[in-house]
């Protein structure tokens, strides 16, 4: 079989070498992938989505597999054009990555679906933004591209007048309007499915961690490490999910006629008034990805094969017992900024873990450098938590370059 993987990060990464471990052998392509990525697939250099889908007609290709959201909603959509050109696709249509792409959109999925999510109202101004804050502390949210900077958690009405002045009236993210949330307490966790139509695949859950230092202290990132587990949810808690939210979701997208098929994840608080949503996404989490698939076994290739050409076999795959530890290390200024050309010491020492890489390039002398804010992600699994912990501590402190940041606290922090 010939796939081709969008995206060129540790998610990616990640999945490609999934794909790759896969019982049969199949040729792999990515767009536009990584120097690491190169070394299991092929990189494809064409310069957009349309070239993307004459050449993948061109070469045959018999499934592509969205990593990243970006072109999910490009253009026509990658999932839209791969379905015109008669391609089977990993990745939801357009008009259902709204999910993803607008918060307002999924708020409204929610609600219409009766589908536990914090209080909301969406404001087109900032005196309906003003008005809204009726308690505190209370989330805003800015509907559109912010860089992940777009939400905040404000604790009183000086830090939310202050967001409200910066977002709808210095209008610092360009147009768009602002949620207004109530603020949810309780843990954090992932959980991913495959959504083939009217049917789901719940896979393992994970836990991010999304803040820059130890203990969840300073600016929010892409993600600075991930658990995962099955064990990080207890049996009548995932149940309580599965009813709640993951059916009623996609029996909504049903209803409203948006066909998903791609790997739904939904990020969920668990309040102490049940599990709540606090956003999705239509792709696989980034470092979740790197933390989840060293733990699939069986046929992954097949798998999301019949599921993105609607004949979902669930049972090609399962998740090892036990945990998963990844540690993502981050270049110097990262997240406000980051810096490429580091050179990367060390990889070839690590034995003990999986290592992939999330920015990186192949120096002139042929030696990975940073290219990025998260650099790689070091992946480690273990019977226990402290096992897989330790593993992966072990095997990161031998890869080094200069500005490095790594947390110290992943699969401790809100565990222990
Ligand atoms: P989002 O971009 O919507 O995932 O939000 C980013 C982070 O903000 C989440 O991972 C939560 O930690 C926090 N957050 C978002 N919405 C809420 C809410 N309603 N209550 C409390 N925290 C929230
Ligand atoms: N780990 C968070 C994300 O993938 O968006």
């Amino acid at each position: 079989m010939k796939i081709l993987v969008t995206g060129k990060g540790g998610r990616e990464h990640a999945l490609i070498t999934a794909l790759s471990e896969s019982p049969e052998s199949h040729e792999i392509f990515a767009y536009p992938g990584s120097d690491a990525i190169a070394t299991l697939a092929t990189r494809v250099d064409v310069p957009g989505l349309p070239e993307l889908i004459t050449w993948m007609q061109a070469n045959a290709i018999d499934l592509c597999v969205a990593g990243e959201e970006a072109w999910l909603v490009k253009d026509r959509g990658l999932a839209n054009l791969c379905a015109e050109a008669g391609i089977p696709c990993w990745g939801p249509l357009k008009e259902a990555a709204q999910l993803e792409a607008s918060k307002a959109f999924a708020k409204y999925f929610l609600k219409r679906h009766h589908i536990p999510t914090a209080a909301f109202t969406v404001c087109t101004t900032a005196e309906e933004a003003r008005a809204a804050l009726t308690q505190f502390p209370i989330v805003l949210k800015f509907d559109g591209l912010a860089a992940g900077k777009g939400v905040a958690v404000c604790p009183n009405r000086d830090e939310a007048e202050e967001f409200i002045t910066d977002v709808m009236e210095k209008r610092i993210f360009g147009a768009g309007n602002l949620l207004v949330e109530h603020c949810l307490t309780g843990p954090e966790i992932s959980i991913f499915v495959s959504v083939c139509d009217e049917h789901y695949h719940i896979l393992m859950p994970a836990r991010d961690y999304k803040r820059i230092r130890d203990n969840d202290q300073g600016p929010n990132t892409g993600g600075m490490g991930a658990v995962a587990s099955r064990q990080l949810a207890e049996p009548m808690m995932m149940e309580r999910i599965e009813r709640e939210i993951v059916q009623p979701t996609v029996t909504g997208l049903i209803q409203d006629g948006l066909k998903y098929r791609g790997f739904l994840y939904f990020g969920l608080m668990l309040t102490p008034d049940g599990p709540q949503v606090i956003e999705y996404n239509c792709r696989f989490g980034d470092p979740e990805a790197e933390a989840v698939m060293p733990m699939v076994r069986g046929d992954f290739a097949r798998y999301v094969f019949e599921a993105a050409k609607g004949q979902p076999q669930p049972d090609l795959i399962h998740f090892a017992e036990g945990w998963s530890i990844c540690l993502i290390s981050a270049s110097a200024g990262y997240p406000a900024s980051s810096r490429s050309g580091d050179v990367i010491r060390g990889l070839d020492q690590v034995t003990g873990a999986r290592v992939y890489h999330c920015g990186t390039r192949k120096n002139a002398a042929g030696d990975f450098e940073t290219n990025g804010g998260r650099v790689l992600a070091i992946v480690a699994q273990g019977t226990t938590r402290t096992e897989a912990r330790d593993k992966a501590y072990a095997e990161s402190t031998k890869v080094t370059f200069d500005g490095l940041q790594r947390r110290s606290d992943i699969g401790q922090m809100h565990f222990e």
